[in-house]
């Protein structure tokens, strides 16, 4: 063990921040790169079904626990006609893809991705294209999917093989729309204007979706947060939520600066949430926005050699970003803010599922692996799920390049009372010591340890290929109960997960 320091905690089944959506854990497929194209959809693989579904990406997939995909963009999604996806194969364009500058083959599309749904055992969340097109496409497409039948769209969804309805409730309004690289970028006035009218017809076509009104494209864009503060002007009575993207990257190799960022994610959230309220004040309204952290991860990897794909072919690699072990350990506290607040984000999709900036990695007609981001994905999705508590914590601190007031120690915590357990998730960042946390747990009367799984290595630069797995999770965290404290040991620079059920 290295030499350690001290940090304490206070979990408390009545310090309940709120019952966590599921939803929080979902995840992104873009027809992007490989994402669509030899990740999910690879009919010559030796696994393919006879849908050309490849199995070992969907057993991946399933084992991640995933509630719910976004597509199918992203920025492809501000110049896709929805059409083009739809109907016998055979019949379908080709077409160029403006957003990644490559060829769309639209072999698959609406229906085959709500197939691949299914089989994944997850949702659909459905973006419209509000970059090219707008009211007229986005409510053709909600009666394509969710029209009983009767009607022109839904009688050709019928006569393309799907007799019921895919009932698709949850459904972004444009992708990004401030961002001057999307096609069809908007004002704030302009996009408020548009999705407004685009969400008070669908909502005329089916009044029991959900909609995302799209908000900053980062927390960077000079336009944040007078984007959010305009644009739900215009479309706070007729939106669920909000959208917020943002990815991290560590271009300048300063570890303790990049395991920091989260706090920047923190920030971004705390502040949409204000914009939130402050509309809602000024509304005199009854309504909460929530918040769709619909595109969160690390992206940097891969940023040069994009820059030599050539343009308008089909389904390069792209944003293959190899993760590092010092990625796995943001993704964990990225994991860790998210949950603490709970009580405002609903839904949030790690962007994206495959091979694109992604967990799961393929080979064309090869194997399927676990990159390091893959980890604390699964076991915050497979154990976060219950009640978030907030935990009161007090860690000494570290300032870095970008932050002040760092706490070494970053956790958050789920109780789930049916199951009667109780998961502390936590993230180390001190780079040299362990931390050793004395945690209050005197509510949780008769639990014990039952598992403490680290995610460490050596080396912050450490990564996984399909043929060798050098950052994966162990087993032997020495964490203890004694005498109603928790005694959580951390090793240095480690993501970690403490798993206690109450004793019979
Ligand atoms: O996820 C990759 C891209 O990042 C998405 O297409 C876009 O929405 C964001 O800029």
């Amino acid at each position: 063990m290295a030499e350690s320091v001290k940090a304490k905690m206070v979990i408390d089944k009545e310090f309940q921040i709120s019952e966590i959506d599921p939803r929080i854990y979902g995840s992104f497929i873009e027809h992007l790169g490989r994402a669509v194209y030899g990740g999910i959809y690879e009919p010559e693989h030796p696994t393919a079904d006879d849908k050309g579904f490849r199995q070992d990406v969907l057993e991946l997939v399933k084992e991640l626990q995933v509630p719910i995909v976004r597509y199918p963009g992203g920025n492809m999604v501000s110049a896709y006609n929805w059409e083009d996806g739809v109907g016998p194969k055979e019949d379908r364009p080709k077409r160029l893809e403006l957003a990644w500058r490559v060829t769309e083959t639209n072999q698959m599309g609406t229906n085959e991705f709500v197939d691949w749904a299914k089989a994944a055992n997850t949702d659909v969340m459905m973006a419209v294209n509000l970059g090219t097109r707008g009211v007229d496409a986005a409510r053709n497409l909600l009666e394509y999917c969710n029209h009983p039948g009767g009607t022109y769209w839904s009688d050709l969804r019928k006569s393309h093989g799907y007799e019921n309805p895919h009932n698709i409730k949850v459904w972004c309004l444009g992708n990004e729309m401030d961002g001057p690289w999307q096609v069809g970028q908007k004002t704030a006035h302009e996009y408020g204007r548009l999705a407004f009218e685009t969400a008070k017809a669908m909502r005329l076509v089916d009044p029991t979706i959900e909609l995302v009104s799209c908000g900053s494209s980062n927390s960077n864009m000079p336009t944040f947060p007078s984007w959010e503060a305009e644009t739900l002007e215009h479309t706070y009575e007729v939106a669920d939520y909000i959208s917020l993207h943002q990815y991290y990257g560590n271009r300048s190799g300063d570890t303790a600066n990049f395991l920091a960022k989260s706090m920047d994610m923190e920030n971004f959230i705390q502040t949409v949430i204000a914009t939130c309220d402050y509309i809602k004040a000024k509304k005199r309204s009854k309504k909460n926005m929530y918040l769709s952290f619909d595109e969160w991860n690390v992206w940097f990897h891969s940023n040069e050699q994009d820059k030599e794909i050539e343009p308008w072919t089909v389904a390069p690699p792209q944003l293959e970003d190899v993760y590092t072990f010092e990625d796995a350990v943001l993704v964990g506290s990225m994991l860790n803010t998210m949950l603490r607040h709970s009580d405002r984000v609903k839904v949030a999709c790690m962007a994206q599922l495959v091979n694109v900036i992604a967990p799961i990695m393929t080979e064309n007609g090869g194997a399927a692996w676990k990159q390091t981001i893959f980890y604390p994905y699964y076991y915050t999705s497979v154990y976060g799920r219950g009640v978030a508590l907030n935990p009161v914590v007090s860690s000494p601190k570290y300032d870095s390049k970008d932050f002040t007031d760092v706490p070494y120690l970053d956790p958050s915590v789920v109780y789930n009372e049916e199951k009667g357990e109780l998961v502390v998730f936590a993230t180390n960042r001190h780079l040299e010591k362990d931390l050793e946390v004395d945690i209050d747990v005197r509510s949780f009367e008769g639990f014990d340890v039952v598992e403490h799984v680290v995610l460490e290595n050596e080396d912050a630069k450490a990564i996984n290929t399909a043929t060798q797995e050098n950052v994966k999770p162990h087993s032997n965290g020495e964490s203890y109960v004694d005498d109603g404290k928790l005694v959580g040991i951390f090793p240095k620079f480690s993501w970690n997960m403490v798993r206690l059920q109450k004793k019979n």
